[in-house]
């Protein structure tokens, strides 16, 4: 079976942070999970998710700071309200909720993010990969001709 692909959006200042201290330490998580790193997880906006998706990613996972600790403030609370709606929209997209997730790391936490990066990449190799370039809508049905207007059947 294929290797899964976990998209993870790291914000700068605490989850990268985060992703380095695992490097440092010598922690070592999936190859198959990419790691983009954006200002604030508040930065992720839904189209972003789904353009993950949509590219190919079989997860995408958002780490941020943990609460309070966001060095815009509010960044990681907007981005947990968002990831709350957008993860009861995943199915009308075709996608599990299971492969989408929130959590917070911070620069410290290592270990934190191997675990985290780890236990997601995990789930999505359980589930088949995600097929959406596939997945094209059923053409529509096209209506029998109908007599015209004016016309009269024998
Ligand atoms: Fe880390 Fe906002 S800067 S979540």
């Amino acid at each position: 079976m294929p290797e899964p692909r976990l998209l993870v959006f790291v914000c700068n200042f605490c989850s990268y942070g985060g992703a380095d201290k695992a490097g440092g330490l010598r922690l070592d998580y999936p190859a198959g999970a990419r790691l983009v790193r954006v200002m604030c997880s508040g930065r992720v906006d839904p189209q972003l998710v789904l353009h993950g998706f949509r590219a190919g990613a079989d997860g995408v996972l958002i780490l941020g700071c943990h609460p309070g600790d966001c060095h815009f403030k509010e960044g990681n609370h907007h981005a947990a309200r968002r990831a709350a709606l957008l993860a009861t929209l995943l199915g009308q997209f075709g996608i599990e909720p299971e492969r989408f997730a929130i959590d917070w790391v911070s620069a410290g936490e290592g270990e934190r993010l191997q675990r985290v990066v780890t236990e997601m990449y995990d789930r999505l190799a359980t589930m088949p990969r995600l097929q959406l370039a596939r997945q094209r809508p059923a053409p529509m049905a096209q209506p029998e001709p109908g007599p015209r207007p004016g016309s009269v059947r024998p």
